[in-house]
């Protein structure tokens, strides 16, 4: 009978520890797709989290992303390229380096 029970109790352990697991995929996202920012500015083209929307912006977690430089990614958002908008004058130059620092870290595995 309590053999069941700790049974039971392990299984359990197991499948709570599996759920968190589970959840570490967007860990490394998570200042972005939190950053203000993000939310008003870029989240409607690429995704509430940040991989991207049919006919809208690409995913900011690719393995293009995680081959640019820091460079290349601040100059894409200051200048911005095809539909994807220019944000100079828009945003702070600090705030498009924090976007930058937050899209890198994204793509760190
Ligand atoms: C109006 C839609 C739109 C908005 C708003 C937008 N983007 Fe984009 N973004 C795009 C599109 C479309 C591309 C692809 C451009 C291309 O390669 O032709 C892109 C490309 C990018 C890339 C390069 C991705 C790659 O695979 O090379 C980065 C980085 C990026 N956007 C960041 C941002 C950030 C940060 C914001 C908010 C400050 C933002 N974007 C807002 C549409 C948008």
């Amino acid at each position: 009978m309590s053999q069941k029970i700790l049974v039971l109790l392990f299984v359990s352990a197991v499948l709570v520890s599996a759920a968190c697991f589970a959840d570490d995929s967007n860990a490394n996202s998570a200042a972005l797709t939190g950053n203000p920012i993000y939310k008003k500015d870029c989240a409607k083209c690429h995704g509430k989290t940040a991989e991207g929307r049919h006919f809208g912006g690409p995913s900011l977690v690719s393995e293009k992303v995680a081959g640019a430089s820091a460079d290349e990614l601040r100059g894409m958002i200051a200048n911005g390229k095809g539909h994807m908008p220019k944000f100079t004058g828009k945003l702070a130059d600090s705030d498009i380096d924090q976007l930058v620092q937050q899209i890198k870290a994204a793509n760190q595995k």
